[in-house]
């Protein structure tokens, strides 16, 4: 059975300070509790390795924000994927529109990093979604589409089944607008079929579709209770235990 999983995506918050502190409160009031749900936090890069030693790894997964799509050598102010997992940290986030927009992450880069993250023993948080535009031309499940078929498809059935979804329509990421449970579950059923249609009903059943795109405490009860919802990628609300706690108890 697929997991449940509530990711934290703090983007370029928190200095280390403020990270390591956030990530022993979030320990603290996850202990003794039983959450129906994986709870992750994707922090910036020089948090990794404080954040993953204040933290008990089964209460919390770790996760970075990007990898190099190189194994190592002369790319000066990249971090690669064996660095990242040398941290201790269990995930990559890969793919944020935010990546693919300002720094011109494409399916063919953003493929070589999937394939190292695979390689080094991260579980790759693999971001797909629409423009409002693509949306409006009613082109999202094509563009959704070639953005898994792209960078993904060429994985084996085995090396997919590592790979966590996040479905964040680029409308909906910061701007308070959320997808309508009906939007979001409609895309994620998409998306499961295309998985079905590639890899079989036992890989697609299995896979972790998350939403994200300013899911919070209000709305995140109705969207996971989505049969093809599976948790969620959250950004802004993850910046303060307070915010991101209720998320997690909305399973
Ligand atoms: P948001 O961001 O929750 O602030 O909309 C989500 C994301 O970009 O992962």
């Amino acid at each position: 059975m697929r997991k449940n999983i509530v990711a934290g995506n703090w983007k370029m918050n928190k200095n280390l300070q403020e990270g390591v502190e956030f990530a022993k409160e979030l320990d603290k009031a996850l202990t003794g509790k039983s959450p129906k749900c994986d709870v992750v936090i994707g922090t910036p890069f020089i948090h990794l390795a404080t954040v993953t030693s204040v933290v008990d790894a089964k209460r919390v997964g770790v996760s970075a924000q990007n990898c190099a799509d190189k194994v190592s050598g002369a790319y000066t102010g990249e971090v690669s994927a064996a660095m990242v997992a040398s941290t201790g940290a269990g995930y990559v986030i890969l793919g944020h529109s935010e990546r693919r927009t300002y720094y011109g992450e494409t399916s063919a880069k953003l493929k070589e990093k999937v394939k190292l993250a695979l390689e080094n023993n991260l579980k790759p948080i693999f971001c797909i979604g629409e423009t409002k535009d693509e949306r409006e031309g009613n082109t999202h499940f094509e563009v959704v589409k070639s953005q898994i078929v792209e960078a993904l498809f060429d994985l084996s059935a085995d090396d997919f089944s590592k790979i966590i979804l996040a479905y964040e329509p680029v409308w909906a990421i910061g701007t308070g607008l959320t997808a309508t449970s009906a939007q979001a579950q409609e895309m994620h059923a998409h998306i499961r079929k295309i998985l079905a249609d590639k890899y079989g009903k036992e890989v697609a059943d299995n896979t972790t579709i998350l939403y994200g795109g300013s899911c919070n405490k209000n709305n995140a009860k109705e969207l996971f209770a989505c049969p093809d919802i599976d948790g969620g990628l959250i950004g802004g609300a993850s910046l303060k235990v307070e915010d991101f706690m209720p998320i997690i108890e909305a399973f």
